[in-house]
């Protein structure tokens, strides 16, 4: 039987593929910039095992960001610390408080405990904390006042806009390396400079912008940085 289609068709079906390929990701991609899921992620503060208070640990009590999530300059991942390191402290501390059940219970298993997770990248996409906290990075510009936090909750929108608005100006947002975990910190803690022989208080954006060139920060903005 004869051909009913000229042989150019054979591709016809390939192209229509390719091209219904290029519009569902655009679509998406304008999806993911622009419909991501703020209103809805903002916010969300899930119910936990145990009543841990980070306002009590970290603001009254004084405690650094690093003795508990002891990974998070080191490795891409910040850890959370295991019913163990509670219990150097809570073995004499509060050791019989119903709100320590499940710490307790852990303890005596070796089952670790719970906890729902606030925060979860997707997939498809890269983070490390080191990168970021050894870039003078503050848990703050991602977090917000975890200090002050009696429960955490997700304070900022971790949308593709978003990380991608501080990796085009993170003048905005860098500290010196040992404020990091210092969340309270403001520009106006910084010590004045000499600028002309003259003793200077720097805006955010000056002290950003001279510690951007001394590091050569240059936070990637191509796709592949973040989708590897
Ligand atoms: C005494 C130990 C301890 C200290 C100190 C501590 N944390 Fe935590 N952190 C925890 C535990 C336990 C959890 C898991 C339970 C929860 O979400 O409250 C947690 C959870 C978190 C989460 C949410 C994790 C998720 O599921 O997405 C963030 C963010 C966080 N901590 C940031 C900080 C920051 C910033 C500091 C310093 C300002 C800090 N933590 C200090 C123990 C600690
Ligand atoms: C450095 C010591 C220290 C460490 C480590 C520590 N805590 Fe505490 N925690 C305290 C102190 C001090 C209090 C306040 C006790 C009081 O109110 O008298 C407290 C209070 C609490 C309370 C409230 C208890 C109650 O009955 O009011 C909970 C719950 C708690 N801690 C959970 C945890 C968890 C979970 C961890 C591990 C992730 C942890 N703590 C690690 C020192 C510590
Ligand atoms: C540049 C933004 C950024 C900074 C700075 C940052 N984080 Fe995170 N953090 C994230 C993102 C994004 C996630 C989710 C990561 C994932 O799912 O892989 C996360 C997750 C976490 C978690 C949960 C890990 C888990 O597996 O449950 C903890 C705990 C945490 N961060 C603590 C900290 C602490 C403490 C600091 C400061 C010393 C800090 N973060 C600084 C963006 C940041
Ligand atoms: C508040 C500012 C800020 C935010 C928000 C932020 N970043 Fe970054 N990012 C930086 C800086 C600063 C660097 C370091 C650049 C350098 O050292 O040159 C960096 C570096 C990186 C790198 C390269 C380092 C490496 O490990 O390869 C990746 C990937 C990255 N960021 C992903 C993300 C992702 C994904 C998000 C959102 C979930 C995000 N960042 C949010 C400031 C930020
Ligand atoms: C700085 C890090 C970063 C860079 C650079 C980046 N992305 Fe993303 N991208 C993300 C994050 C984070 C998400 C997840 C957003 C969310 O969960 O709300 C995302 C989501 C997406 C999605 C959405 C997938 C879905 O299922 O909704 C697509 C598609 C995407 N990115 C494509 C791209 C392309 C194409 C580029 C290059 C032009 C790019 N990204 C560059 C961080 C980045």
């Amino acid at each position: 039987m004869a051909n009913l289609f000229p042989r150019w068709t054979n591709i016809l079906p390939l192209k229509l593929a390719l091209f219904a390929g290029f519009v569902a990701t655009t679509v998406v991609m304008g999806f993911a910039y622009y419909g991501t899921p703020k209103a809805t992620r903002v916010g969300y503060m899930p119910d936990q095992p145990v009543p841990f208070s980070h306002a009590l640990h970290v603001g009254q009590l004084g405690m650094d960001c690093r003795y508990c999530h002891t990974n998070v300059e080191r490795s891409g991942h910040s850890n959370i610390p295991s019913a163990e390191s509670c219990w150097t402290c809570h073995g004499h501390i509060k050791s019989d408080s119903p709100k320590l059940a499940s710490v307790r219970e852990a303890v005596e298993t070796g089952e670790p405990i719970q906890w729902v997770k606030v925060h979860e990248a997707p997939d498809y996409v890269y983070f490390n904390h080191a990168a970021h906290v050894n870039s003078g990075i503050s848990c703050v510009a991602c977090h917000g006042r975890v200090d002050e936090m009696e429960v955490v909750y997700h304070a900022e929108p971790h949308s593709m806009a978003w990380c991608l608005e501080c990796h085009r100006s993170p003048e905005d947002h860098l500290r010196p390396i040992e404020e990091v975990t210092n969340l309270g910190w403001t520009v106006a803690d910084h010590p004045e400079v000499i600028v002309d022989g003259v003793p200077q208080r720097l805006t955010q954006r000056e002290l950003g912008e001279m510690l951007r060139s001394q590091w050569r920060v240059q936070p990637p903005e191509s796709c592949g940085a973040c989708h590897r």
